[in-house]
């Protein structure tokens, strides 16, 4: 009787023990409850959840992405005459690509040469003068510098898409200016 009460004892403790143990290894870095979705908390230790951050961040294809999303925008936005957001879209795209580049420093040369420091100020001081030609045309300029550096990242075949050759008004093309 003693003995198979001990037994019980034995088994309830063991029981609890491994109720414990569960819980522990349940635990995230800060203490809380982990849940089935907790794809950060619940990596074994940092490293290994700043690797699954990087992967899920991406490398250069998301923020292309997003910078062609808004160079469709800004067309849209210049046939609406809509200067302040054709503005907006135009700093969204240089940020985007700064954000790039951080993530794959290799394709900084070609962004910083073929865009950051000369396409862009280019095109956004011709955005700023808020009239059709200007703003054609530095959006002409503004498909080049995109061309050239998937030229230079050696994508060209990024080139032939529809995307570029959206149409600028015929009267700018006509005048040629
Ligand atoms: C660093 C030079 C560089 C500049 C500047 C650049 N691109 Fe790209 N672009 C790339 C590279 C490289 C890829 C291919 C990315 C990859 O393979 O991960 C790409 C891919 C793309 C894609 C395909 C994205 C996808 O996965 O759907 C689009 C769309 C695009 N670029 C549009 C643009 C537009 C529009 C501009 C100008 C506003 C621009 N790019 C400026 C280098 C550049």
């Amino acid at each position: 009787m003693t003995k198979k009460l001990n037994r019980t004892a034995a088994a309830a403790l063991l029981g609890s023990l491994t109720l414990f143990a569960c819980t522990e290894r349940d635990q995230g870095p800060l203490g809380n409850d982990l849940a089935a979705n907790d794809w950060l908390l619940s990596a074994e230790n940092e490293t290994e959840r700043f690797e699954r951050l990087q992967k899920q961040m991406r490398g250069f294809d998301q923020p292309m992405w997003e910078v062609g999303e808004r160079y469709g925008s800004l067309h849209a936005a210049l046939q609406r005459e809509n200067y302040d957001l054709a503005i907006y879209h135009w700093d969204k795209i240089a940020t985007t690509i700064e954000n790039g580049i951080a993530k794959r420093p290799g394709r900084s040369d070609s962004a910083r040469a073929l865009f950051l420091d000369s396409a862009f100020p280019e095109v956004r001081a011709g955005l700023e003068q808020r009239k059709p030609d200007a703003a054609w045309q530095a959006f002409d300029i503004a498909r080049s510098a995109c061309m050239s550096c998937h030229q230079a990242e050696k994508v060209e075949y990024m080139n032939n898409q529809a995307l570029f050759e959206l149409p600028m008004p015929a009267d700018q093309r006509e005048s040629g200016e």
